[in-house]
């Protein structure tokens, strides 16, 4: 059987390796700084809050804000969660209505059906549909159509975690300001990825995670702008009224200080990296597109780049499932398939039903995700692998 050591990683979608130089930082926050930052009254305490300032400083200029409008969270989901539901608490009950869209994450979505289920009126825009150049991408005119009713939140991903769409997010957010909405999005797979300038995007609200960028698990973020006019929302968590009574509860500081380093090394790397990767996925879909018959990209088209992630490749590998697939590759490649296994009976994947695929053509879809540590002798291996693999399914099921 396949080991963590020998199965190839790309997967870097659902979660990336630890860049070694964020352990490092992290490590003395372990054992030497172990204090709590909200302790007041010892060294430890101080040398603890410095830290975490510090790693405050570093995020929010990597993204264009200031530090107190960086408050940190658990990861993506609570601050995806704490984003939407805080700004619907505020809501007055004249306005009780968002826009989003159908290919978002579920922390995104669950927390909106919620408010549906609350009395909210919830639109999900469509996108445009397979096998356009633009597929997954937000039609402008059909957002601006959504938002003619009084709407207090516009809730858009700024790139998709299964296909790569990156969204046109300041064109959203004028929309959404012109309407008198409050904009927030969800840059999970784009931080540390694309450049992310919450100024250039005039967002008021965006959520984004540490393990997506090489950093730890557990640890995330949410940018509130504080500058004309300053955002309010409800807190989700109670308690000691930690992150300045947004977000109680005791800081994850080693988690805080890899989180900054992680973002710090991303943003000092990310010209080289994004070319890299991006050779490396079109090495693989060359590769793949020349070794096996009857594929199809989903998602938008790999050019023009802007439009999607570098390192990402959704294809669907027509008349195979790709479930078995995965199985069949488990000792060689670590993938993610077009399916969310998060029951017994797998459902087809949402966003690539929103795509307009059949549950078949989703079921025989796999997610690759090419991260910093791949390379291009793991690409070769790789396309080999599948090649063989989908001719053995290919050939046993017909
Ligand atoms: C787009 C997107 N949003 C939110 C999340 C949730 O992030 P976290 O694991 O930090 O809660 C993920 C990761 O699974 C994601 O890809």
């Amino acid at each position: 059987m396949g080991s963590p050591e020998t199965v190839i990683y790309m997967d870097n979608h659902a979660t990336t390796r630890l860049d070694p130089r964020v352990v490092e930082a992290m490590l003395p926050y372990f054992t030497e700084i172990y204090g709590n930052a909200a302790s007041t009254t010892h060294v430890h305490g101080w040398e603890a809050k410095e830290a975490v300032e510090a790693a405050r400083e570093t995020i929010a200029a990597a993204i264009g804000a200031t530090a107190r409008e960086i408050y940190f969270t658990s990861g993506a989901t609570e601050s995806n969660n704490l984003a939407i539901r805080g700004v619907a608490e505020r809501a007055p009950p004249a306005s009780q209505r968002v826009v989003s869209v159908r290919t978002e994450h579920p922390s995104v979505l669950d927390p909106i059906e919620r408010l549906g289920q609350r009395g909210w009126e919830t639109i999900l825009l469509p996108v445009v549909q397979a096998p356009d150049t633009r597929a997954g991408l937000v039609e402008l005119d059909q957002l601006a159509a959504a938002l003619r009713a009084k709407t207090t939140l516009v809730s858009v991903m700024l790139a998709n975690n299964e296909i790569g769409a990156i969204q046109p997010l300041a064109e959203i957010a004028r929309i959404g300001h012109e309407a008198g909405a409050l904009v927030h999005t969800d840059a999970t797979q784009a931080v540390g990825k694309i450049p992310v300038d919450v100024n250039a995007l005039d967002v008021d609200l965006m959520s984004f995670t540490a393990h997506k960028l090489y950093g730890p698990k557990g640890v995330g973020a949410l940018y509130v702008r504080r500058r004309s006019p300053p955002i309010r929302i409800e807190p989700l968590l109670y308690g000691g009224g930690h992150e300045r009574g947004l977000r109680s509860g005791t800081l994850n500081v080693p988690g805080i200080v890899g989180f900054a380093r992680a973002v710090e090394l991303s943003v000092q790397q990310m010209a080289d990296e994004s070319v890299r990767l991006r050779n490396l996925r079109d090495q693989l879909y060359r590769g793949l597109l020349a070794a096996v018959p009857r594929l199809t990209l989903n998602g938008p088209a790999l050019d023009p780049p802007a439009q999607r992630l570098p390192g990402n490749l959704n294809l669907c590998f027509h008349g195979v499932d790709g479930e078995t697939l995965l199985l069949n590759l488990k000792d060689v490649v670590a993938l993610s398939a077009g399916s969310a296994c998060s029951s017994a009976n797998p459902e087809p994947s949402h966003v690539l039903r929103a795509l307009g695929l059949s549950d078949e053509a989703a079921r025989g879809s796999i997610r690759f995700g090419l991260g910093r540590f791949n390379t291009p002798e793991e690409v070769d291996r790789v396309v080999q692998s599948i090649a063989e693999a989908v001719d053995r399914l290919r050939t046993m099921g017909g």
